[in-house]
């Protein structure tokens, strides 16, 4: 569809909103300035078109955990500034070495078998202890804390109500898990994120509730994410046998093929907008508070920018200018992170399921924010 659109204009009218589908109105967009263009308000975002009830206590502290980072005041700005500095390159660079220790545990553990179900054995695990030992979470706590995280990101499915309980329980338990790992490291402070919110907190530079806030929803951004766009790209390479073989020998080509997976396979497929103020857009009138839906998947498909769109090129030269971690003001903060435990894991894994072959694959319906595998069975040569 977005194909078809594309070829006579950049946006469509969807009963939701404009559907933005050409990689530069896409780009030009996501680069606005927060004053003019605000992030989509999340209520809008996670479903437009139904009256889901979300005002239970547990999802409405949720939903202000998420609302942190939404601007378009200063406490966006001020809080991603704070952030960005925990996670830049060159600090993420140290973290590599346990990266790929990590993978190699948990890889360790299915090979002798000769197959396994990835979302849970490896995809579910991997993000969340790397993330766990960042923040400062004792190896043993971390399937509890996989598991509330996973939960969390229920909260995305719609219709909510079949999974309502199981997403409301794991908020609550992730909430009272973050307090308390607040009140440990304030006994006790380290070398880790959570110890750093608490000092930039006695400095005056964050409030008690952005602590707690920020401790849970950079969690569930950071375990989420890396695991549902690991199981597609995975489930993505179970099609290139040559290309798996080729990231078994030559780890260093692992990050060319990360951005070249998230373009095709981008699972925030289309960031949301509102206009601050009305505005005026390639001479189009578009009212303040309108949502506007910037599909990156459409956008990262464009011919105009990516010669052959729909063919998957492990050496495509400007794969890197996907859109799957969004552009401008509110670009993902932990591309560095997500993009290194990628470029870290693949490999890893192909050394570990040479052949592999795809069993099943199933994606979860009904989430359109965020796109969530539900299952990738997987069998390869044992060793
Ligand atoms: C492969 C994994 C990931 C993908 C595909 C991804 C994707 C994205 C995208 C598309 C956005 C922008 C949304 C928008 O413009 O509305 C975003 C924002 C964000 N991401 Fe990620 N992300 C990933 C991993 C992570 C990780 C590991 C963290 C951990 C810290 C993280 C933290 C954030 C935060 C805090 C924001 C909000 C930034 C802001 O509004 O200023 N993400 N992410």
């Amino acid at each position: 569809m977005c194909r078809a659109v594309r070829e006579q204009a950049w946006a469509a009218r969807t009963p939701q909103g404009p559907l933005v589908v050409t990689h530069s109105d896409v780009n030009e967009l996501l680069r606005y300035p927060e004053e003019q263009m605000v992030e989509m308000d999340i209520v809008t975002m996670l479903r437009p078109e139904t009256d889901e009830d979300l005002s239970s206590p547990a999802l409405q502290d949720w939903l202000a955990a998420l609302r942190l980072f939404m601007g378009p005041d200063s406490q966006h700005v001020r809080l991603r500034k704070l952030c960005s500095t925990l996670f830049r390159p060159s600090v993420i660079d140290g973290w590599r070495p346990l990266m790929r220790d990590v993978a190699e545990r948990l890889a360790r553990d299915f090979r002798p078998a000769g197959r396994c179900g990835f979302v849970t054995q490896f995809a579910n695990l991997y993000p969340a202890h790397v993330f766990a030992r960042i923040i400062g979470l004792p190896d043993e706590e971390v399937p509890a804390f996989a598991r509330w995280s996973g939960d969390i990101g229920l909260t995305f499915v719609r219709p909510l109500a079949p999974v309502r309980e199981r997403a409301e329980a794991a908020i609550v338990g992730l909430f009272g898990y973050v307090e308390d790992l607040i009140e440990r490291r304030r006994c006790e402070p380290r070398d880790d994120l959570i110890s750093r919110f608490l000092e930039i907190e006695q400095e005056g530079g964050m409030s008690a509730a952005e602590v707690r806030g920020l401790g849970l929803a950079l969690i569930q951004a950071g375990h989420e994410t890396t695991k549902s766009q690991l199981s597609f790209s995975v489930w993505g390479l179970t099609r290139h046998p040559a290309v798996w073989g080729r990231l078994a020998a030559e780890p260093e080509c692992a990050l060319n093929i990360v951005n070249e997976l998230m373009r095709l396979h981008p699972i925030i497929p289309e960031p949301g907008r509102q206009p601050a103020e009305d505005l005026v857009y390639r001479q189009v009138r578009i009212r303040a508070g309108t949502p506007l839906f910037l599909s990156a998947a459409a956008a990262n498909r464009d011919p105009e920018v990516f010669e052959e769109p729909d063919r998957f090129d492990p050496d495509r030269a400007n794969s890197a200018k996907q859109l799957g971690f969004g552009a401008g003001p509110h670009y993902c903060l932990g591309a560095s992170l997500a993009r290194a435990e990628m470029a870290e894991a693949l490999p890893v894994l192909a050394q570990t399921m040479p052949n592999v072959r795809l069993l099943e694959f199933r994606e979860v319906e009904g989430q359109h924010t965020i796109r969530r595998a539900e299952a990738l069975r997987l069998e390869f040569d044992p060793a």
